[in-house]
């Protein structure tokens, strides 16, 4: 059973259904450790309701590399095989790329290579999509960018505001972020060039 690191810097409900997912035996793994770099997270104390070990480390005031391997250590320190980024607002330096090189994935609320960074839902409404969706991806060592591995299409509404984007974009989250563990953990997938192929799909 592969060991999993969740980093997450907010309310978690990423890492809820990933949590959901394990319990209800759609998805082989375990989660071996929950860390913010935050302390108000409110995904902090719902790892530590469900008995997961869940571990605050202060990024303010620390330099990103310094920081960062903190985080490896923390990381290694329970095993992790893969990290899964879920709502963790801040750059990966090289320094944690390299040390989990393919073993990085996160969710990101846009069809990517559209609206990377912050407040992505918030992009889409204002450049007048009529479509956007969510991506869960390889990290690599720029913003929102390594090989695509799943990705959902949302339809943008007239009325929709900021939130009602998010809300709908966020239960799409919750559906790929398992189906594209399920395949980076079967390990039934090859990359080619940028390409995230499925054993089978060729
Ligand atoms: C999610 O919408 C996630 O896609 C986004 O933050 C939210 C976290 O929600 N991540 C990014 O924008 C990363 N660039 P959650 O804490 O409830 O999972």
């Amino acid at each position: 059973m592969k060991r999993l690191g969740i980093l997450l810097s907010g309310r978690g409900s990423n890492f809820e259904a990933i949590a959901e997912s394990i319990a209800a035996g759609c998805l082989d793994a375990e989660i071996a450790v929950v860390i913010s770099n935050r302390a108000d997270a409110p995904g902090l104390e719902r790892a530590r309701a469900r008995g997961l070990k869940a571990v605050l480390i202060p990024s303010k005031g620390l330099e990103r590399e310094a920081y960062d391997r903190l985080l490896v250590a923390e990381l290694a320190r329970h095993e992790v095989e893969l990290v899964c980024l879920a709502g963790y607002m801040r750059l990966l330096s090289s320094v944690f790329i390299q040390a989990f090189p393919m073993r990085i994935v996160n969710i990101h609320p846009s069809l990517l290579p559209a609206f990377p960074g912050l407040d992505a839902q918030h992009q889409a409404l204002a450049h007048g999509v009529k479509f956007s969706g969510c991506t869960v991806h390889f990290v690599d060592e720029h913003l929102d960018a390594g090989p695509i591995i799943q990705q959902a299409v949302v339809p943008v509404e007239d009325g929709d505001t900021d939130a009602s984007l998010s809300a709908r974009i966020l239960k799409e989250e919750h559906r790929i972020y398992t189906e594209a563990l399920r395949l980076v953990l079967s390990g039934q997938w090859r990359l080619a060039g940028r390409r995230v192929i499925a054993a089978g799909a060729d």
